[in-house]
C-alpha cells in the first residue's frame, strides 16, 4: 500500500498507518467506563502527506470515484460543520491539530468499510498522524476520541485506543478513564475468524442515532442506580448492581443487565485467554452474542444467520462485533478448524491475526 500511496503522491513527506480492529469481548462497554478486549488487525488505513503552498487542506483518496476529494480553506476548518463525507473524519483530527500550512493528503485503505471494523476511527487516528507526531499514545488515543464527536457519534475509545496501542500477537485489555492498556497473549491454537454480513453498518443516519440512543440509555440507568451526573454504569458500586432488576423501565433495565455482564466476561475472557481455554472462550461470545441480541439489541438477522452458521462449522463460539446493525461477526476456532469456517462463511470473511498499532514513517 506504501508504493501505491507514493505513486499518488511521488513528493509525499510522510507516510502515517493506522489499524482497524476485530474486538473479541467487551462491546458497548467502553462508553460506560468498563474494559473491552480487541486486538489491532491487520487492515489499516494509510495516508501520505507533503506541505503545500496554497493555504488549504487538500484530502484525497486514491479510489477518487468512491470517495470524493475535499480542498478545504485552512482558515474554515474551526468553523466547518460536517458535510456527512468521509473527509469529516479526517476533519475531526484537523479541528485539534490545525495544520500550520497548507497539506496535501492522500488516503488508501484496506480496512472493509461500514463492517463494524473500525475504519472510520483509524481513518481519524491516521488524519492526526498525518498532522503530528505519535508523541504519548494513550494521551493521543483519548484526544482522538474526543475528535470523533464532531461527525456525531458518542463512541467510547476502545478504537481509538486499540489503534494506537494495538500489538502483534496480542489482544489487549483496554481500561478508560484514563486509557490504560494490559496486553494479553493470544494463544497460537485459537483462531479469530470475521465474516462480513453485508449490510452496512454505517457510522452515520440510523446507526448512529440508535448508538447514541444506548449511550444515552446507560447513563439513565446508571442515574436510577444512584450515580451522580456524569457518572457511568461502572461507577454503580458493584453491591448495587444486583438492583439493575429493580429498574421499573424494562429497556434500560435489559440494557444495564447486559452492560454489567459483558463487563464480568471481560474479566473472564482474559482469564480464558491466558490459560489458553478456547471452549471457555468460546461460551463466552456465545453469552455476548446473546446479550448483544436480546438485550442490548443491537444484532441483526443477517448476523445472526452467519453467528448460526459459524457455529455449526465448528466455531467454540461466534458473536456480533463492534457498534452491530449490521456488519461483521467474529468467531474464534481450533486454527486448524478455520479454513473450514471460511469455507462455511463464504469468501467475505477472513482469519485475523493481532496486529501492531499505528506508526508515523518519513516517506
Ligand atoms: C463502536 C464505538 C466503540 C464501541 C463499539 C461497541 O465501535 O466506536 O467505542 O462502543 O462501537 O463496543
Amino acid at each position: 500500500m506504501r508504493s501505491r500511496l507514493l505513486e499518488a503522491l511521488p513528493d509525499a513527506t510522510v507516510v502515517v498507518r493506522a489499524p482497524g480492529r476485530v474486538n473479541l469481548i467487551g462491546e458497548h462497554t467502553d462508553y460506560n467506563g468498563f474494559p473491552v478486549l480487541p486486538m489491532a488487525i491487520d487492515r489499516s488505513i494509510w495516508i501520505a502527506a507533503v506541505p503545500r503552498a496554497a493555504p488549504t487542506l487538500m484530502v484525497r483518496s486514491i479510489a477518487p470515484e468512491e470517495y470524493a476529494a475535499e480542498s478545504i480553506p485552512l482558515d474554515t476548518i474551526a468553523s466547518r460543520s460536517p458535510r456527512g463525507t468521509w473527509v469529516d473524519y479526517v476533519v475531526a483530527a484537523a479541528r485539534r491539530r490545525p495544520p500550520e500550512e497548507g497539506l496535501e493528503l492522500v488516503v488508501a485503505g484496506t480496512v472493509p468499510a461500514e463492517a463494524g471494523l473500525s475504519s472510520s476511527s483509524a481513518l481519524v487516528v491516521a488524519a492526526f498522524l498525518a498532522l503530528g507526531e505519535v508523541g504519548d499514545r494513550a494521551a493521543l488515543a483519548e484526544e482522538a476520541r474526543l475528535a470523533e464527536r464532531y461527525v456525531g457519534t458518542l463512541s467510547g475509545g476502545m478504537d481509538q485506543a486499540i489503534a494506537l496501542l494495538g500489538l502483534p500477537g496480542h489482544a489487549l485489555r483496554i481500561d478508560f478513564r484514563p486509557v490504560r492498556a494490559t496486553p494479553v497473549p493470544m494463544p497460537p491454537h485459537i483462531a479469530v475468524v470475521v465474516a462480513h454480513s453485508g449490510v452496512r453498518a454505517a457510522k452515520s443516519g440510523s446507526a448512529r442515532e440508535a448508538y447514541n440512543a444506548r449511550v444515552h440509555e446507560c447513563l439513565a440507568a446508571a442515574r436510577h442506580l444512584g450515580v451522580a451526573e456524569h457518572g457511568l454504569l461502572a461507577d454503580v458500586e458493584p453491591g448495587r448492581r444486583a438492583a439493575v432488576c429493580e429498574l421499573d423501565d424494562a429497556v434500560l433495565r435489559r440494557r444495564a443487565r447486559y452492560v454489567f455482564a459483558e463487563a464480568r466476561r471481560v474479566e473472564e475472557a482474559v482469564q480464558a485467554l491466558r490459560s489458553g481455554n478456547l471452549p471457555v472462550l468460546g461460551e463466552l461470545l456465545n453469552a455476548s452474542h446473546r446479550g448483544l441480541r436480546d438485550d442490548y439489541e443491537v444484532s441483526h438477522p443477517a448476523v445472526d444467520i452467519l453467528v448460526k452458521r459459524a457455529l455449526a462449522a465448528g466455531a467454540a463460539g461466534a458473536r456480533v462485533v463492534g457498534a452491530g446493525f449490521g456488519g461483521c461477526m467474529v468467531a474464534v476456532c481450533e486454527r486448524d478448524r478455520a479454513a473450514e469456517l471460511r469455507a462455511a462463511l463464504g469468501p467475505s470473511s477472513w482469519v485475523f491475526s493481532p496486529a501492531a498499532g499505528a506508526e508515523r514513517t518519513r516517506a
